[in-house]
């Protein structure tokens, strides 16, 4: 299926300001690079758009370059491949999974699926492309509680595969949506023990925090939200310290919104102070060089599958854009 197995290796001159020639390289090849806020800074820093899930793909379907480098991980990609087929999607390592979306494999979601037949399948952006071929509607973490809340009452609905986000919607539309049993290994380990000193510590701080959370970390959040929504709360509000429960790359974004303030990340049940998403920090400035250069490791999907999965992501652009997301 693809072209290349993870990262293509070529030896880079030590000298090449890599800035600059990703630049140069972005101009000649007619190329743009869509970054995730939990890329490396210097990344972000390159990128023409940073953003969340819902973001990336609205950038990706209206793109009019030939090439899309994705600076996120392979979920991601797909599904600006879905969304703008003709384009070139390339992507600098095609190691970078996530753990959620591998915590929902195709054929025992069909299996779960045939035993809910009178269900909605509402399925979280984070999946694969076959998982999104088997689903009705794709959320992400901006749009979902209005997309559930789209549908009647008694709507009866399957959601996959964040079980955390799951409960997360449950609660907050007072919904009974079937979950699937997946989670993200990097919201999954804030420390609980951890959380609460630190806000012993800094009793003035606002805790942001992602739905991916566990419910016992969301409950000491004071606003939960996408990424997105994590860094417009943390531009707007009046406070001065934060302590923020997500992986720690969006953190840039908002040091550089607002300089004045203090961004603490939370830290996970680990020896490790910070929360790093091991996929997505597999892309590097070097990575990102030689895959614009080499037009290199490229996203191939077939046709079929293509075709399939497009259908409940237009559905949920179509919904985001009525709500005006
Ligand atoms: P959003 O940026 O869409 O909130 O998603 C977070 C995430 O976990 C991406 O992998
Ligand atoms: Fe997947 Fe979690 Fe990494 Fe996001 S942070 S890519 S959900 S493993």
């Amino acid at each position: 299926m693809y072209l290349e197995k993870g990262y293509l290796e070529k030896k880079i001159d030590p000298s090449l300001d890599l800035f600059k020639e990703i630049s140069h390289l972005k101009k000649e090849k007619n190329a743009i690079i869509l970054a995730h806020y939990y890329q490396d800074a210097d990344i972000q820093d390159i990128a023409d758009y940073i953003g969340d899930s819902l973001g990336l793909a609205q950038q990706a379907k209206k793109s009019t370059a030939d090439i899309i480098l994705f600076a996120g991980v392979h979920f991601m990609a797909e599904t600006a491949k879905i969304l703008n087929p003709k384009t070139k999607v390339l992507i600098p390592d095609l190691k970078a999974g996530c753990s959620l979306a591998d915590s929902c494999p195709p054929n025992e979601f069909s299996a779960f699926k045939a035993a809910h037949p009178d269900h909605v399948v509402l399925t979280y952006v984070n999946c694969t492309a076959e998982i999104k071929a088997l689903s009705d509607v794709i959320v992400t973490s901006t749009n979902a509680v209005q997309i559930v809340e789209s549908f009647p009452k008694d709507q009866k609905i399957i959601f996959a595969p964040d079980k955390n986000l799951g409960a997360y919607i449950n609660k907050v539309t007072g919904r009974n949506m079937v979950l699937w049993n997946g989670a993200c290994m990097v919201h999954e380990i804030f420390s609980l023990e951890k959380l609460i000193k630190l806000k012993a510590q800094h009793p003035k701080a606002i805790v942001l925090a992602h739905p991916e959370c566990e419910a016992a970390i969301l409950e000491h959040a004071h606003f939960i939200g996408s990424t997105t929504a994590l860094l417009n709360y943390s531009k707007k509000s009046e406070a001065h310290e934060f302590i923020v429960l997500t992986e720690t790359g969006i953190i840039h974004q908002m040091q550089k919104s607002s300089p004045g303030k203090t961004f603490i990340p939370a830290p996970p049940n680990n020896s490790c102070a910070c929360n790093d998403c091991p996929y997505m920090k597999l892309n590097t400035l070097e990575k990102i060089y030689n895959t614009l250069k080499y037009e290199q490791p490229e996203l191939l999907m077939t046709e079929a599958l293509i075709v399939k999965a497009k259908k409940p992501i237009i559905r949920m652009l179509e919904l985001s854009a009525q709500f005006g997301l």
